[in-house]
């Protein structure tokens, strides 16, 4: 039976009792971690947040009756104990913090029991990662991913700390805001007041923010759900947090330095690394151009070369085709690997399809100088000489070349460039290669609505040198935008922003919008920017992206309390769900029917 607290009080937590408390009585309470009985003796370890405390239960110390409830403990019981702190009988144990000592019972009450829990609450658990998320209160019970989140809780507090030292206010935005479609999906909430209308949950609170400035707020930081209905991966979740924040009256580098000294601190108090300032930078394109990425991970080096002028009259129909069709032939210089065998080499070919290429052109340097090669025959020796000293390659290297427009070109060496370091284990440990990517393109080409959209956001401030691009070649344009990236990860993006009323309606002008569906969609900001508007800039990171990088987990999900899975369904409490007939009734929805006959909207769910 469940015992009351009354007249208890907790002294310590589990892991905080140290030998300078020994000879004192505490009382402790948590899960029974284990129990063992060694026959009048009983060892219990006392878990909670803290760690692991060793309790032992004699009778001559807490008398019959408490021994008697002592042997009824088992795994994950919740109990209160209290006892002296005494230095431990038995042999120290050096894996606990409390190792050397523990607590003497004089007396237990069970606040709860327990049934036998599906999988053992342990570190490092090998538990399916589904039925521990199906039972996450209980995972999340497991020290690992209580320290993870105790980070994250930290590195909020932190934050918070820091920001407001700068002069910034925290501000909740709402989450209940208009949908527009740029950017990725919106998650939609359907309204009962307005039939047939719907709120969508912010993806980031951008214009709420950007009205901040406009309303005098001239620094604004939040902590900010956002809702992004786009493909999961192992960083992404449906939703996920952001720390977001604006500034007024600044330009890029104000941003960029109050950022770098927000990074420098959260990572030496949390992590102990001391992060050089200020952070290296590189523009878009020579990230592209040396990394084939713009998030390019700087662990190691094997950068991209551009061979195009050096192929360029050569042989080789495949790298004269794509030179003449306006693209470009660059490759890698893997080091040492002129040995890999076939098998092997097909496979990248294969991994470089899968980015788009159409093949993988390689060339090993034998050691005795010659070459096994995919395309030595359609070049000269001193063509494949010129090409090889071009690629700084040596006896014993494996060079491989893609040839195609840049942007598969990029896309297939990037790639190719990370899968190779996983595979010959390039990325040594303990590096915290931070830097920041600028100057992105302001457009993309949508060659699905075959129009430009925009990169970061329509709101995003073209270069100035660039500004009169925006009406000849827009592609070209370059933005006052930036990117925080760590080890190949990004951590964050943001930008200087439009506030002048000209350039905001080139650039939606550009971007496909009448008027009429600009001021539909932006109607609010674009008139809030007629009655005074400071010229600001801001940035946001992934929070949950940040503490994955501190705690060095592989799954976003493992520093999210309760996260959701690939099919963004959340395997604890099951939603989404389909919901009463009467709920869709009083919000005016009906379920659409697939040709089966069966509901398709609020019904099946992706398993
Ligand atoms: P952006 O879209 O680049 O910028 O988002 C900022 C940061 O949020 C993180 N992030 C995610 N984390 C987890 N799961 C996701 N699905 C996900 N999507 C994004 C990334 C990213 O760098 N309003 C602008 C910022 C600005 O301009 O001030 C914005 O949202 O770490
Ligand atoms: P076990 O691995 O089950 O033998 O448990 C070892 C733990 O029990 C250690 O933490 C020891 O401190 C403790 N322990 C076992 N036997 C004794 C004992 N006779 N006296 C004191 N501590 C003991």
């Amino acid at each position: 039976m469940a015992e009351s607290m009354r007249g208890l009080k907790r002294s310590y937590r589990c892991a905080e009792v140290t030998e300078a408390h020994i000879g004192q009585t505490i009382t402790v309470m948590g899960w029974v971690q284990k129990s063992r009985n060694k026959g009048g003796i009983i060892f219990v370890d006392l878990r909670d947040r803290s760690g692991i405390l060793q309790m032992i239960f004699e009778e001559n110390d807490c008398g019959a009756e408490y021994f008697a409830k002592a042997e009824k403990l088992r795994s994950e019981f919740v109990v209160a104990v209290t006892g002296r702190v005494e230095k431990r009988s038995g042999a120290a144990n050096t894996l606990l913090k409390t190792g050397t000592i523990e607590v003497r019972a004089e007396s237990l009450r069970i606040l709860s029991e327990s049934e036998t829990p599906p999988f053992p609450i342990e570190e490092n658990s090998k538990t399916k990662e589904e039925l521990r998320l199906k039972y996450r209160y209980l995972d999340l019970r497991r020290p690992d991913i209580q320290r993870n989140l105790m980070t994250r809780s930290k590195v909020a507090i932190l934050t918070r700390h820091f920001l407001a030292e700068e002069g910034f206010l925290e501000i909740e935005t709402p989450t209940l805001i208009k949908s527009t479609p740029e950017g990725a999906r919106d998650y939609l909430v359907p309204s009962r007041v307005h039939p047939g209308s719907f709120y969508a949950l912010p993806q980031s609170p951008q214009l709420f923010k950007q009205l901040l400035m406009c309303s005098g707020y001239d620094r604004y930081f939040q902590l900010a759900r956002c809702y992004r209905d786009e493909d999961l991966r192992a960083d992404r979740q449906p939703e996920f947090t952001q720390i977001d924040m604006e500034l007024s009256f600044v330009d890029e580098e104000d941003v960029m330095d109050v950022n770098e000294r927000l990074v420098q601190t959260l990572f030496k108090e949390i992590c102990g690394v001391e992060i050089a300032l200020p952070l290296p930078r590189l523009t878009w394109k020579e990230a592209m151009d040396r990394f084939g990425s713009d998030k390019p991970d700087m662990r190691f080096g094997m950068e991209l070369k551009d061979v195009s002028e050096v192929v360029k009259g050569c042989g080789f129909a495949v790298f004269k085709g794509a030179l003449e069709a306006g693209g470009s032939v660059r490759g890698l210089c893997v080091e040492g690997q002129a040995g890999m065998p076939r098998k092997k080499i097909d496979a990248l070919v294969d991994f470089a399809k899968g980015y788009g290429a159409k093949g993988l052109a390689y060339l090993a340097v034998q050691a005795d100088g010659s070459y096994k090669s995919s395309f030595a025959k359609f070049m000269t020796d001193e063509e494949l000489a010129g090409l090889v000293q071009a690629m700084g390659g040596k006896a014993g290297d494996l060079l491989l070349f893609a040839a195609d427009k840049d942007k598969v070109v990029y896309d297939v060496l990037g790639a190719l460039r990370l899968e190779l370091a996983k595979q010959l284990d390039l990325i040594g440990e303990g590096q915290w290669k931070f830097l920041w990517v600028t100057e992105f393109p302001l457009l993309e080409y949508s060659e699905e609505e075959d129009r430009f959209v925009a990169k970061h956001h329509p709101f995003t401030m073209p270069m100035d040198e660039d500004l009169p691009l925006l009406d000849t070649d827009p592609g070209v344009v370059r933005a006052k935008a930036y990117d925080i990236v760590l080890n190949g990860t990004e951590l964050g993006g943001g930008s200087v922003r439009i506030h002048q009323a000209d350039i905001q309606s080139k650039m939606l002008e550009v971007l496909g919008f009448t008027p009429e569906r600009a001021n539909e969609q932006f109607g609010f900001l674009l008139e809030a920017f007629k009655y005074g508007v400071p010229p600001h800039a801001g940035l946001a990171y992934g929070l949950d992206r940040v503490v994955m990088w501190m705690v060095g987990a592989d799954s976003i999900r493992d520093v999210i309390a309760f996260p959701k899975v690939k099919d963004a369904s959340c395997l604890m409490c099951e939603a989404p769900t389909p919901v009463e007939e009467k709920q869709l009734e009083e919000l005016g929805i009906a379920v659409a029917k697939d040709p089966a006959g069966e509901e398709t909207a609020g019904t099946e769910r992706d398993k």
